[in-house]
């Protein structure tokens, strides 16, 4: 979901980086050596050794759709066919879905709402193990790890037209469907016959929600700002909401990133006690008190001014066995806390493990850890708690293509008591003011973060940032109307690159926009994209296994298009080059792409179809998936896309 926008201007060095980056790219095209022009040799720019070349993708493109469609579609030759949606059954004795007569007993049970992230894992019959289970790459059989943003009651329930509406109709038991509507699902599928399904009575599924139990875990366990009378050893939290991106690990679980929390609390940070300066400003960091959902009027822990450390207990990530139903989450607060986006992983046999990650909000940053143990591929069991103990660094980009990875560790770089930081678990819990402490860069909106299982290069999209004033290193507009796509190169040359290094190299992989766009709007591909590859708002990101990169966009319709899914090369001729695979219906965004590790199933959440201005649970602008004369509200989706015969999605 969007931003909020904060006004903020702060002094930046101006430097035409877009300008440099189409010369690059104009030099990289003519042969001409760069260096001889006397730029900063950056990534592929820089004579770089000679690198694998990513295989082009091969489909026919989808013409360009309009924002308008009611309802989805699909490249040539593939088809996509809706797995689940909200209100579906998911545990035994889940009723069916009846909008009309929601109870959150039957919601605990059923498929969440605005699904988001999606994490495949396998399932291998007779396995005993997660080990077996993982290492059988089973792409017929899985668990389905589906995240659920959060609740719209306006397009939820009958009755609540609009924001008066929902005040004023708003009950406990409404509150309590909301709570139980988010978080996040695990599913059992298989697929038969060329379809998937979902298994019923599995065993493995599960509803995670705003009310489950799940400890907390790193360097903010029982943490005095972690304490509350509900919890006064601040070791164990209720729940987990606004789960956005996220990741899946080697080692067999899920990370699910709890980004817009400040949605669902309420409060005056003017009238916090002396005491919760350092809470107040968080809250005025993460802008609570919008007043867009009702929670805290039937429930006081989200209402800062009565509970004040409850809000300190969100913003982390979770982590989540799917492989064991009855296994507690954590939240993971070595990984700091913001509004969260992805915690993708790489991992090398005996090497630390490194997550990387984001914070979607305008002038927030990129952050990763790096943890102190390392990774160990043949005992899957032994990486378990991997993420407790380790560093978290925040990304400060340089005007001339390097970048360096800040430490955030108590004491050192002004993260000091003077400043304060009493403690690594303030560093965490308020790793945004630690970050700008340390300087690091404020970037706009970075959503997805993917490293490129070919190259092991890794991209950052970048949804926009209105509010932007100048140029800056990595944020080459102002505004960024549209959003882009930043590739960071950690040393070394593609397929051996060290992401536990502290340095690195940046170059720009494509500006988004409509490519006649005026200058600031401009989109910048690849050479040769047609009428159909240009998009705007690039958010989730995911590679197939070949290493192609395909993004999701958030807002595509400001543009005049329907969100959807595009994809392109990121080496090679094709390079940025964009096509148009996948659109959704009007209303929607595109998120959570996930492949199976064949990559013969490409996973989509549809979230949010059906809302627009003015719009409701009674006159919603589509009811997909079902036709628009039918009684249903749109319910976002899962959506399921093969190719027609089988084989690799993209070719
Ligand atoms: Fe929930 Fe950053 O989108
Ligand atoms: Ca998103
Ligand atoms: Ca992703």
């Amino acid at each position: 979901m969007g931003d909020n926008p904060r006004v903020m201007t702060r002094p930046h060095r101006f430097s035409d980086i877009a300008d440099r980056f189409l010369t690059r790219r104009a030099l990289l095209q003519g042969g001409v050596a760069a260096a001889a022009l006397g730029f900063t040799p950056v990534g592929r720019i820089a004579g770089a050794p000679a690198r694998a070349e990513t295989p082009g993708l091969q489909f026919e493109e989808l013409g360009r759709i309009g924002k308008d469609e009611p309802t989805h579609h699909v490249a040539p030759g593939y088809r996509a066919e809706v797995l689940i949606s909200w209100g579906d059954p998911i545990l035994p004795g889940a009723p069916a879905f009846d909008p009309m007569a929601q109870t959150a007993e039957a919601q605990r049970k059923q498929f969440g709402f605005n699904c988001d992230f999606i994490g495949y894992l396998p399932l291998k019959d007779g396995a005993a193990t997660t080990a077996e289970h993982l290492a059988s790459g089973e792409s017929a059989h899985g668990l389905l790890c589906v995240n659920h943003e959060y609740s719209t009651p306006r397009y939820m329930f009958p009755g609540m037209k609009n924001s008066e509406a929902v005040a004023a109709n708003s009950t406990p038991e409404t509150i309590a469907v909301e709570k139980a509507s988010v978080g996040h699902t695990i599913i059992e599928i298989r697929k038969s016959g060329g379809a998937w399904s979902v298994v019923a009575d599995s065993p493995y599924a599960r509803r995670i929600h705003a009310e489950t139990d799940m400890d907390i875990a790193g360097p903010a366990r029982g943490h005095a700002r972690m304490k509350t009378d509900a919890d006064p050893d601040g070791v164990r939290v209720k729940g987990t909401f606004q789960n956005c991106a996220g990741g899946v690990t080697p080692w067999g679980t899920i990370l699910t990133a709890e980004e817009n929390i400040q949605n669902y609390f309420t409060g005056v940070a003017s009238k916090l006690p002396p005491e919760n300066a350092r809470e107040a400003a968080s809250a005025d960091s993460f802008s609570v008190g919008g007043r867009l959902w009702m929670w805290s009027t039937f429930d006081k822990r989200f209402d800062i001014n009565v509970t004040p450390h409850e809000f300190n207990r969100f913003g982390w990530i979770v982590e989540i066995d799917p492989y064991d139903a009855g296994s507690v989450p954590k939240k993971r607060t070595a990984l700091g806390r913001f509004r969260h986006e992805a915690a993708t992983i790489v991992a090398k046999d005996g090497k630390p493990v490194v997550a990387y990650m984001g914070d979607d909000q305008s002038f927030e940053h990129i952050y990763k850890f790096v943890s102190a143990r390392t990774y160990a591929a043949a005992d899957v069991a032994a990486n378990v708690d991997i993420l407790d103990d380790g560093t978290l660094y925040v990304a400060r980009f340089n005007d001339d293509g390097t970048g360096e990875w800040l430490p955030m560790v108590h004491g050192q770089g002004g993260l000091t008591t003077e400043n304060g930081f009493d403690d690594q678990g303030d560093v965490v819990i308020d790793a945004r003011r630690a970050a700008k402490v340390l300087g690091a860069t404020e970037t706009d909106r970075p959503e997805d973060l993917e490293t490129d299982p070919i190259t092991s290069r890794t991209y950052v999209a970048f949804t926009g940032g209105t509010d932007r004033k100048e140029a800056a290193p990595a944020a080459p507009r102002a505004p960024n109307r549209r959003g882009h796509i930043v590739e960071i190169l950690a040393p070394g040359s593609d397929g051996d690159r060290d992401h536990t290094a502290t340095d690195f190299q940046w170059d720009i992989l494509l500006l988004a926009g409509h490519p006649e766009a005026e200058t600031n709007a401009q989109g910048k591909y690849g050479p040769g994209i047609s009428d159909a590859g240009y998009f705007a708002q690039p958010d989730n990101l995911v590679f197939d296994p070949k290493g192609r990169l395909w993004i999701a966009t958030d807002g595509a319709d400001e543009i005049g298009l329907a969100d959807g899914l595009w994809a392109c090369a990121v080496t090679g001729p094709e390079r940025a080059v964009t096509r148009h695979f996948f659109s959704v219906p009007v209303g929607a965004e595109l998120t959570g792409p996930c492949f199976t590790p064949d990559g013969e199933t490409l996973f989509v959440s549809v979230q949010h179809p059906g809302q627009g201005d003015g719009g409701s649970f009674a006159e919603p602008v589509c009811r997909w998936p079902a036709a628009m004369d039918s009684a249903m509200p749109p319910r976002p989706s899962v959506v399921a896309i093969t190719r027609d015969g089988g084989g690799p999605v993209g070719g």
